[in-house]
């Protein structure tokens, strides 16, 4: 094979997502945002593995295969999506996982009994391979997995990392497939008339997904700007992150537009049709308190949206990310007479796990 030749190749995928996935319109949902929505409904891209993750690793676990990879490595915190997404689908295609959950005593947790609730049960359901780690050994993570891949390789098993969310420009391939998938439904008139969105929204955890959907939004012409909603580090790190991430998409498939990082406040800008760059709004605005963790205002707003429309948003994620809309919507940066997809990455086993802090604001 020439260099040429092997720069263009599309790297190998597995099938896992059972897609197309719907986009639906919930009008009660309109209602409480302030602008049209259309859901994609990513929450549903398989059974229990189902969510954002497991678009990242059909091109993950793909490469994991061809490398002849036996176990897979990746990390997360203690109710990870990402890690139980990957234990589930490797057990469906016969590899072992290894996840490396983050706790905030390691000693502690390895003396008590695992409580077997949310992603938890699943990754234990699934046989993975849980190891406690301090959050000061996470901050290392990469060494951390690579330390874990060495491990295996010295007992002489072939080990693979995927690294944290699967977020690296070869998962972020998922996404850019996605926006091809959400581009064929405009097509059939499955999501309005077909004209681009003025912003796909979405939340934002590790990066993967934000790259690729903007990449793919503008490659296939879904939308104008695509809007991260962070909830955790914050906008410097996260522009620094995805940047890095879409070059490395680039790698892979070097038709891919440049990124563009603009303000919320030129987040859907009008009059700018033919012309769909790869705008990124990066909005740090809506993370709440911490990580894993949601105001009083946005306990409420996700009860509020679930009692008005059926649809369950998840605290970690989903939850932040609609009411950051609502909020970009209230502030005037996204039109009211504007359209919006919103895609809903998942997240339900960690919402089972965390009731109890949703107990005031259900009532
Ligand atoms: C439910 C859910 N939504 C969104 C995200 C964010 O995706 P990413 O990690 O690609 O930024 C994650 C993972 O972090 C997730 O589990």
């Amino acid at each position: 094979m020439s260099t040429g030749e092997a720069a263009t190749a599309r790297p190998p995928r597995i099938f896992l997502v059972h897609g197309p996935t719907p986009i639906v319109r919930i009008p009660a949902l309109d209602d409480i945002v302030g602008t049209s929505v259309w859901i994609k409904r990513d929450d549903a891209t398989s059974g229990a593995e189902s969510g954002n993750k497991i678009r990242k690793l059909e091109f993950l676990l793909a490469d994991a295969k061809a490398r002849g990879a036996r176990v897979v490595v990746t990390c997360g915190g203690l109710q990870s999506n990402h890690a139980r997404a990957t234990a589930l689908t490797c057990a469906q295609i016969g590899l072992r996982s290894i996840l490396l959950l983050r706790v905030p005593d390691p000693e502690r947790a390895r003396a008590a009994p695992l409580a077997l609730e949310g992603n938890v049960l699943l990754d234990r359901l699934a046989g993975a391979e849980i190891r406690f780690v301090s959050p000061a050994e996470y901050r290392e993570r990469g060494a951390m997995l690579e330390q874990a891949r060495a491990d295996s390789e010295d007992r002489g098993v072939r080990a693979y990392v995927v690294p944290e969310g699967g977020s690296n420009g070869l998962g972020s391939l998922g996404y850019v497939e996605a926006m091809r998938e959400v581009r064929g439904q405009m097509e059939l008139g499955l999501a309005g008339d077909g004209a681009p969105f003025d912003i796909v929204a979405h939340a934002c955890g590790s990066g993967g997904t934000a790259a690729g959907v903007a990449l793919g939004a503008a490659r296939f012409g879904v939308a104008r700007t695509t809007w991260a909603f962070a909830v955790c580090d914050d906008r410097a790190y996260f522009t620094k992150t995805i940047a890095r991430i879409a070059v490395e998409a680039r790698g892979f498939v070097p038709d891919l537009p440049e990124l563009a990082f603009v303000e919320p406040s030129e987040g859907a800008p009008r009059g700018a049709e033919g012309q769909l760059a790869a705008r990124v709004v990066v909005d740090d605005r809506a993370k709440g308190p911490a990580y894993g963790s949601m105001s009083d205002e946005q306990k409420r707003f996700l009860v509020r949206v679930a009692r008005a429309t059926g649809l369950v948003l998840d605290p970690v994620y989903t939850g932040k990310a609609m009411f950051g809309l609502a909020q970009a919507v209230d502030r005037g940066e996204v039109p009211r007479d504007g359209r919006v997809l919103f895609l809903h990455t998942g997240g339900l086993p960690g919402l089972l796990a965390q009731g109890e802090d949703l107990r005031d604001a259900i009532g």
